[in-house]
């Protein structure tokens, strides 16, 4: 079977460039077209330039990597330098990148890549806020027709928020390009807290990176270190939650996940649950089903998995 072919929308981000590692370790499932950058948990010149060291750290300094939005569609950026530091890759030490970044404006990469491609098949995967997705919509609406899936990290139900007491940070920081997504009638499938909370990167995976010796592991156990201080401290867990991971693991081996596909609605009204994603979990309303809102885990499996895929870089 030939590899699913896949634009990367992300905004590394420690947890994001573990995703891309995982994609890039993974050729005979995944082919990564290209990666825009996306304004998120630090600005876009962060992001765009982390995306390109994460792409040289996996020696694949071919591939091409494109600045996207550098703010949402219509409200203020809000980062999380809190949680990944300065540059967003705090931790390891990295070099960086030689390799140049594209001049094409990331949104129409993507339009080109949907509009050059047959019909369904490329899909997209966005890491962060979906801001370069809704633009691409929202440029060319004849696009939505032609995507062969959206996997996305984003959004909470059960879990709740993580940015506020109801959203999660990806859909709080553009819920209005979250609104558009979620409306676009593309086939949705999201990965929100409510699972990637359990997939945490306990001590014994953390040294299980580690001891893989080589770059791309020591460089991942120093990513993982550095971004679970934050949530250790915040919920009490064992580890970080390895979220954006989930959405490239789901590409290779969906079986390590399950869902249900449910209406999920955007809050972009009231400020007081700003970007939830209000989820109708037991489907008590008439809202059409518009996502795979994912729930279960097979944690030990996406572990092994995740580390096999590392040790072949
Ligand atoms: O809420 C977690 C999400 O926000 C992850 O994608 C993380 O990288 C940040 O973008
Ligand atoms: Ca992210």
């Amino acid at each position: 079977m030939s590899p699913r072919k896949v634009i990367i929308d992300t905004d590394p981000g420690q947890d994001d460039a573990v995703a891309i590692l995982l994609a890039f370790a993974s050729p005979d499932e995944l082919e990564v077209l290209g990666i825009t950058a996306v304004a998120g948990n630090v600005p876009l010149a962060f992001t765009e330039k982390n995306a390109r060291i994460v792409c040289e750290l996996a020696g694949k300094p071919d591939t091409p990597v494109f600045a996207g939005c550098d703010h949402p569609l219509s409200r203020p950026l809000v980062t999380a330098e809190y949680v990944h530091g300065k540059t967003g890759l705090d931790g390891p030490n990295l070099p960086d990148p030689t390799m140049a970044l594209q001049e094409k404006h990331a949104v129409d990469f993507i339009i080109e890549t949907f509009r050059n491609k047959p019909e369904k098949t490329v899909s997209i995967c966005p890491l962060g806020p979906l801001t370069n997705i809704a633009s691409a919509l929202l440029k060319a609406p004849d696009i939505a027709s032609r995507v062969e899936e959206i996997i996305m990290m984003g959004g909470a139900y059960f879990e709740v928020g993580n940015i506020t007491p109801a959203a999660e940070f990806n859909i709080y920081v553009d819920p209005e390009a979250a609104d558009i997504v979620f409306n676009s009638g593309i086939k949705l499938t999201v990965m929100p807290l409510d699972v990637t909370h359990k997939a945490l990167v306990t001590a014994d995976r953390n040294d299980a990176f580690r001891r893989l010796d080589t770059k791309v592991g020591i460089a991942t156990a120093d990513m993982t270190d550095f971004f679970e201080r934050f949530d250790k401290e915040k919920y009490g867990s064992s580890g970080a939650p390895l979220h954006d991971p989930c959405v490239t693991a789901y590409l290779i081996r969906p079986e390590l996940f399950s869902g249900r596909k449910i209406n999920v609605t955007i809050e972009t009204g009231s400020e007081l649950t700003m970007g939830m994603t209000v989820a109708d979990w037991w489907r008590v309303t008439e809202r059409p089903a518009n996502a795979t809102f994912m729930n279960e885990i097979d944690a030990d499996g996406f572990f092994a998995l995740l580390t096999e895929r590392l040790g072949r870089l």
